[in-house]
């Protein structure tokens, strides 16, 4: 099998310091070309790699000189770069989020569907890597095999996402509505949002308060609180900040077989409380006024992974493309990335217009609300780089 030939976009930032990091341990990855914004920044990355420096990521992705490009640059930029490369055929791994809007991501994928039809061994990616920890992968066996039954509430505090000003300073486009447009909905919890809605489905209704840099000096969102309204009737909330620390990742999946909690680091201390009778069943026939369903206290232990969590996303995606697969053995199709990123726009909408906001939501209308927000903007953004490299890995809440 040949070779992938990838390239990178946005090959000097920080996050495609980190994925270069496991690059040369991906069997099949050929890493041949590295894009970012100017030569002085590229050329470094060029030559420590050896690879072929390019400044203009849409004519790198019509060279022919690659099969795959990894998206790995500002959010803003994604959608167009996913278009350019579904036009020249070119494989797309595209970092979180695939869009800032879920109208755009929808524009994304009606381009991707266009592109299959010509050629349908086309693979769209996204790099959702939480999807490969073990924890979550056991969660999501719980929530799909039928163990958990049917959905009754879902509550999720991740608080674990705390940056400092000294974060938000070190680039001109974070947390601004014109360069990022969104705050931790959009830049640390999309591994969240896609994580529920990838385990139970999206919410079909968000009430929000979303907080505008209430622990940092901000324009866009460091503190949400939201309920989650199911089809079904389920109910649940999701709490998050960038201001507290120490933080905590608590989940709660309460179901009518029992209750999964999540509690601690990215799923350390998973638990399940299996209950021998579906709730709902004992609620209705047991005699007994005070009794609770008898259950067993599972404690779940997920299986170790090879790699890291970025490492198997990027593996899976090259070994898709070499052996002919398609969007159903990807670890995260790109199409399913609209999901997480419409409900964050969702509870955004709802907080800043104080009302409860439908999913599906009207995308345009979010499109426009986040147009007004960039042209409404007088918030002047302090940056100070410090030109150290950046160790990233502190960032994976
Ligand atoms: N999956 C994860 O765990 C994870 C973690 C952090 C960041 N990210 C995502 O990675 C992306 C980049 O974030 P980052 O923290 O590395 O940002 P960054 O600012 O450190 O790096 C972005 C790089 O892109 C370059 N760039 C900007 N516009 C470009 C363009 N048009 N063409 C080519 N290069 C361009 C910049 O010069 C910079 O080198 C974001 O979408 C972010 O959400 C993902």
């Amino acid at each position: 099998m040949q070779a992938v030939r990838l390239g990178v976009i946005g090959a000097a930032g920080s996050m495609a310091g980190n994925h270069h990091t496991y690059f040369d341990k991906v069997d099949g990855l050929d890493y041949v070309a590295s894009c970012d914004v100017s030569p002085e920044v590229v050329e470094p990355i060029a030559e420590k790699f050896g690879t072929k420096a390019w400044t203009d990521g849409e004519a790198m992705i019509r060279s022919g000189e690659i099969d795959a490009v990894f998206i790995a640059c500002p959010h803003y930029d994604h959608p167009r770069f996913c278009r350019a490369a579904f036009e020249a055929g070119v494989h797309v791994l595209c970092e979180k989020p695939v869009a800032v809007t879920a109208l755009e991501a929808e524009q994304t994928d009606t381009a991707y569907m266009l592109a299959l039809k010509a050629n349908p061994g086309l693979l769209y990616a996204g790099m959702f890597n939480q999807r490969t920890n073990p924890a979550w992968v056991e969660i999501k066996r719980l929530c799909t095999d039928g163990s958990l039954g049917e959905l009754m509430r879902i509550s999720w505090t991740i608080t674990n996402w705390y940056r400092t000003q000294a974060y938000y300073d070190s680039g001109g486009w974070r947390a601004t509505w014109a360069g990022e447009g969104g705050g931790v909905l959009l830049n640390q919890c999309p591994h969240n949002l896609d994580l529920l809605c990838w385990f139970v489905g999206t919410p079909s209704r968000v009430t929000a308060t979303t907080a505008l840099g209430k622990y940092h000096d901000i324009e866009v969102e460091d503190d949400v609180t939201a309920i989650l309204e199911f089809d079904n009737g389920a109910t649940g909330t999701f709490v998050t900040s960038t201001g507290q620390t120490p933080g905590i990742n608590r989940l709660e999946i309460a179901g009518t077989n029992g209750t999964i909690i999540s509690d601690g680091h990215r799923g350390e201390g998973l638990s399940f409380f299996r209950t021998a009778t579906s709730v709902p069943e004992f609620t209705k026939t047991s005699p007994e006024r005070f009794a609770g369903v008898p259950f067993a206290d599972l404690t779940i232990k997920p299986a170790p992974a090879a790699g890291t969590e970025h490492e198997r996303v990027t593996r899976n995606f090259v070994d898709t493309i070499r052996q002919g697969g398609t969007q159903d053995d990807l670890v995260a199709p790109g199409t399913e990335g609209i999901h997480g990123l419409e409900l964050g726009n969702a509870m955004l909408m709802s907080g800043l217009q104080k009302k409860p906001v439908d999913i599906p939501t009207d995308r345009q209308a979010y499109a426009d609300l986040l147009d007004e927000l960039k042209a409404k903007s007088t918030f002047k953004k302090k940056v100070v780089t410090d030109g150290k490299p950046v160790d990233m890995s502190g960032s994976f809440a």
